[in-house]
Formats: C-alpha cells, sequence, structure tokens
C-alpha cells in the first residue's frame, strides 16, 4: 500500500541556522493495508519531514515513495492528514469544517451536509455540529480534525502527533476511539508520535528512529490481541512492549538532548 525506499532529505535553507540540515537518511519501510504503523523517535530527528514527503507535501527529497504503484511527489488523492496544531478553521462551524474538502471536490450541498454529520456522529461530536472552533475543547477539536479528514475517505491516514498537544486521559480515550473507527472504516494509518504508550497502545507495528538525522533504527510488531480497548495498558504484555520500544529509544533521546543544547535555541531542535 505504501512503500519508503532510501529516502533522504537534506534542508539547504534551515529554519534553525546557517548550516544545512540532514533530516532523513536512507528510510526504508512498508506499510500493508489496514495497517496501524507508528514512527517514534527523539524531537528533531526527522519525523514531520518524512509524514510531510509521504503525504506529498515535500515535493524534493531523495529515494522513493510509492502509493500503490505511482511516486510520491504531491499530495495523493488516497491520502488524508491530521496533524498536531490546530487545523480547524476558526470562522466556520464544526458542521462547516467538515465539508470543507467536500466543497472544494463540488459535493452538493445536501450531500455533503449528510456526509459530514455522519462522520460527526462517528467522531462522537454528534450535537455539536453548529458550535466554532474557540467554543470546544483541544480534544474536540482533534475530533472535528480527524473528522475532515476521513470524510474525504481517504485509504491512508497520516496522523502527526495528533493527540500531542492533548492531557494523557484524554489522548487514551481518543486513540481507542480511533482504533474503532479504524476497525469500521478500515483505513492503512500511518501515526507519528513521541509517547511510547500511546504507539505500543495503537498499533501494528512501531518503527524507532534514531536522532538526527533520522534512520531507521528498529521495527517492533505490537502482536497484542485485536479489537484492543484502552484497558489493554494494564497488561503485563503491554509492559514488557514498551519496555523494548525504549530500550531502542533511550540512546536516541539521549542524542537528540546533546544535538538541542549544541543549537542553543532554547529547547527548538
Ligand atoms: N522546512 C524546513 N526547512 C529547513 N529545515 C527544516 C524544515 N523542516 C524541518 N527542518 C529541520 O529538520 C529537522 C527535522 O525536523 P522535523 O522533521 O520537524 O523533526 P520532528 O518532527 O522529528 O521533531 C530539524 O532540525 C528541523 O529544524
Ligand atoms: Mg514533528
Amino acid at each position: 500500500m505504501l512503500t519508503v525506499k532510501g529516502v533522504s532529505k537534506i534542508f539547504d535553507t534551515p529554519d534553525n541556522g546557517t548550516e544545512s540540515v540532514r533530516a532523513l537518511e536512507d528510510v526504508s519501510l512498508d506499510v500493508k493495508e489496514g495497517e496501524f504503523f507508528s514512527i517514534i523517535g527523539p524531537s528533531g530527528c526527522g519525523k514531520s519531514t518524512l509524514i510531510r514527503i509521504i503525504a506529498g507535501l515535500i515535493p524534493s527529497y531523495d529515494g522513493e515513495v510509492r502509493i500503490g504503484p505511482e511516486r510520491v511527489n504531491s499530495p495523493h488523492p488516497w491520502v488524508g492528514m491530521v496533524f498536531q496544531e490546530e487545523s480547524t478553521f476558526p470562522w466556520r462551524t464544526t458542521v462547516g469544517n467538515v465539508e470543507f474538502g467536500l466543497e472544494m471536490r463540488d459535493v452538493p450541498p445536501a450531500a455533503r451536509r449528510t456526509k459530514a454529520l455522519e462522520m460527526l456522529d462517528l467522531v462522537g461530536l454528534g450535537g455539536f455540529e453548529h458550535r466554532y472552533p474557540s467554543e470546544l475543547s483541544g480534544g474536540m477539536k482533534q475530533r472535528v480534525a480527524i473528522a475532515r479528514a476521513l470524510v474525504m475517505e481517504p485509504k491512508i491516514l497520516l496522523m502527526d502527533e495528533p493527540f500531542g498537544a492533548l492531557d494523557e486521559q484524554t489522548r487514551i480515550i481518543l486513540g481507542e476511539e480511533l482504533l474503532k473507527i479504524r476497525d469500521k472504516l478500515r483505513q492503512t494509518i500511518v501515526f507519528v508520535t513521541h509517547n511510547i504508550n500511546e504507539s505500543v497502545q495503537l498499533s501494528n507495528r512501531v518503527m524507532v528512529m534514531t536522532a538526527r538525522p533520522g534512520r531507521v533504527k528498529a521495527v517492533f510488531r505490537i502482536d497484542l490481541p485485536h479489537p484492543r480497548d484502552s484497558t489493554i495498558i494494564a497488561s503485563e504484555k503491554f509492559g514488557q512492549l514498551v519496555g523494548q520500544v525504549w530500550g531502542a529509544l533511550r540512546d536516541e533521546s539521549l542524542k537528540g538532548f546533546k544535538q538541542m543544547e549544541k543549537t542553543n535555541q532554547g529547547g527548538r531542535p
């Protein structure tokens, strides 16, 4: 479904200094249809760069990304994307936000309203359709962002730390709901996170990246049962898997911290 082969990326005009930045080096991965694939790595290691390349938002890179048979250089119609940062339009209501992409596709008004309302129900926002983003909590806004991506019926959903700004309980609950939605709609999901528990709770496989330049350090198969709800986090197996992922990540996190100190920008990668 999605193949990444030998992808490297150097930013010649970095946003954090004068030298060029080697963000990714020789990254390869293969995501199967219906799989929930997580990418975890230290801050600044190139996770967002990788998912943005997959999304077709960074057209120039070395190596190859393929979705189905096609090489990716621009946004692919099969792909939907959810970001960490607020990606709702503040001037549109909840339902207006979800309808946006359908408007762009010239879906007639009645049909797009029906679809948007269905999707809002699915993400647990039934009854909130006429609220504005400013009237919603952070978790609800992320539900809107998810509904907005899903209403376009993507085969592949790319998520870049979608729950990163949320408190832990909201994050666990939204994760559980995301799995339910996935079981119903059967998307393939590529999910970037810096949260180890979250990666294990949700995924079929977790890929650990090295500190910058981001390379593939290890890939773990998460053989926890499906369908899966959040009570899984209490199981012994869950704890073991979290330990394994952290085992691969620990050194890279330490390197990541050192890199941050060097750039001396108050914590910015
Ligand atoms: N558009 C850009 N131009 C220049 N440098 C960038 C750009 N985007 C990211 N970078 C740099 O690439 C590196 C990886 O960034 P990013 O992919 O955002 O990391 P992560 O998402 O893992 O925190 C960082 O050093 C960052 O400053
Ligand atoms: Mg990022």
